[in-house]
């Protein structure tokens, strides 16, 4: 069987069975959530520093005004008053997601990824404005990820398209989701899919850092499934996490999943947002060069390749422009660690901390190579170039072989001669 042989029916429509995975900090672009959508499917963008995707997409300068702001805090190891102006964010949000669906076409659609550990100094309003402006400016369905979200509907239960948007959660175990779904009771709106994420997967991990490797995404999924049939609930369940072919795919639906979620194998298209660079890093990687380490100050694990740029070298924090992961108080892990180096006498430049590490600034900069486990195997997915240049794919080719591929094989694209 292929995957084309499967259709996810959400909210009374029917998709093909892709969507392609939010990943911030614009990797998952809105031409690449389009083409998601163009071909049937669904696409993510990701509200992950949504202003500075903003100053890139449409010339606005929120984060430079931000900046000037409070360049006074810039000495600082904790910053209360770095606040984010929430007009600006509902704007930067609408502009984001208005102009990306503006440009829909297809039967598809198109999601937000709204990760809830971007606590922006003011952790509930930020994350009410981020929902209710994404909402408002006509986004088809949010995905909440990165936190259990149990304040989260709470804080839109009123807003005029709660319940016509599609909302999904995404959780690591059946324990998560319950929390979740006791929670979604009381204002009466279950998700309408949920995401269930195993330990191969790209971005932050929902286990932990000890642990990750006794997990696997079949027996999570089967967990939830059982979960969901034994309270009687008919919520369609969409696996994510290391489902490289579409037999691995077609895998996971024929043992009750609705569809699958997937990022690693569009990282290298042409659409994703990664430079070029990048990309050949992400199809050279070796499986030895892939780890999962506690860099990350939200406190959950990450999965990156060893050599990404933010794990060679410390840069100043940013956050008078930035500011993203400051907690309610204006404090961040990485913050206390750079200033605990400068106190002892270390200059700037000199400051190299191994702990943590500037999220913010490296997701930002693409100097942050998250990935999923499988990326060592993306060389497989392409020509290599007389020059040693992987070609770089396009979002319909890996999108068409995830439906069609039968037998784990991968089919590789014609030969660009461009590139040669
Ligand atoms: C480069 C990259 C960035 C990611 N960023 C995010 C993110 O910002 N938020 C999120 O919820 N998941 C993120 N993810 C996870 C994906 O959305 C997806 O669920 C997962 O990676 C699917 O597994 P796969 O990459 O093995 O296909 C990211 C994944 C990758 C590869």
């Amino acid at each position: 069987m292929k995957l084309d042989d499967f259709r996810l029916n959400l909210h009374g429509k029917e998709y093909v069975p892709i969507i392609i995975g939010g990943m911030g900090v614009n990797i998952s672009t809105a031409e690449l959530a389009l083409e998601a959508a163009r071909l049937g499917g669904i696409g993510h963008i990701s509200d992950a520093e949504v202003h500075a995707i903003a100053d890139k997409r449409f010339g606005t300068n929120f984060i430079e005004r931000k900046r000037e702001k409070y360049f006074a805090s810039k000495d600082q190891r904790s910053k209360p008053e770095v606040q984010f102006n929430i007009d600006e964010l509902a704007e930067a949000q609408g502009l984001h997601v208005s102009k990306t669906m503006e440009a829909k076409k297809g039967s598809g659609a198109i999601f937000m990824n709204c990760m809830e550990k971007l606590t922006m100094n003011n952790p509930l309003e930020t994350l009410k404005t981020r929902l209710s402006a994404a909402m408002d400016a006509g986004i088809d369905g949010i995905t909440l990820s990165a936190g259990l979200h149990l304040r989260s509907f709470e804080l839109i239960k009123n807003h005029s398209r709660f319940f016509d948007t599609m909302f999904g959660i995404i959780v690591s175990s059946a324990k998560a989701l319950n929390l979740f779904l006791i929670k979604a009771a009381r204002v009466g709106r279950q998700p309408d899919y949920i995401v269930v994420e195993g330990p191969l997967a790209g971005g932050h991990l929902g286990f932990g850092i000890n642990n990750w490797k006794e997990f696997n995404l079949k027996s999570i999924t089967d967990e939830v499934l059982q979960f969901l049939k034994e309270h009687g609930l008919k919520i369609p369940v969409i696996p994510a996490g290391g489902i490289f072919t579409g037999t691995d795919a077609v895998e996971f639906l024929q043992s009750g999943s609705s569809g699958v979620q997937v990022a690693t194998r569009f990282t290298v298209t042409k659409e994703s947002g990664l430079p070029d660079f990048v990309k050949q890093k992400y199809f050279q990687a070796l499986e030895e060069e892939v780890e999962v380490n506690t860099v990350s100050p939200t406190g959950y694990p990450m999965r990156m390749l060893k050599q990404s740029p933010v794990l060679q070298k410390s840069v100043k924090p940013n956050c008078e422009g930035l500011g993203y992961l400051l907690d309610s108080k204006g404090n961040c892990s990485y913050l206390g660690a750079y200033y605990d180096e400068i106190q002892k006498g270390i200059s700037a430049a000199n400051v190299f901390i191994k702990e943590k590490v500037c999220l913010c600034t490296g997701m930002q900069t693409f100097k942050c190579w998250t990935c999923g486990h499988y990326v060592y195997r993306l060389k497989d997915t392409t020509n290599k170039l007389i020059d040693g240049v992987y070609q770089l794919l396009t979002a319909e080719h890996v999108f068409q072989d995830y439906l069609f591929s039968e037998d784990h094989k991968i089919k590789l694209p014609e030969f660009e001669l461009a590139f040669a």
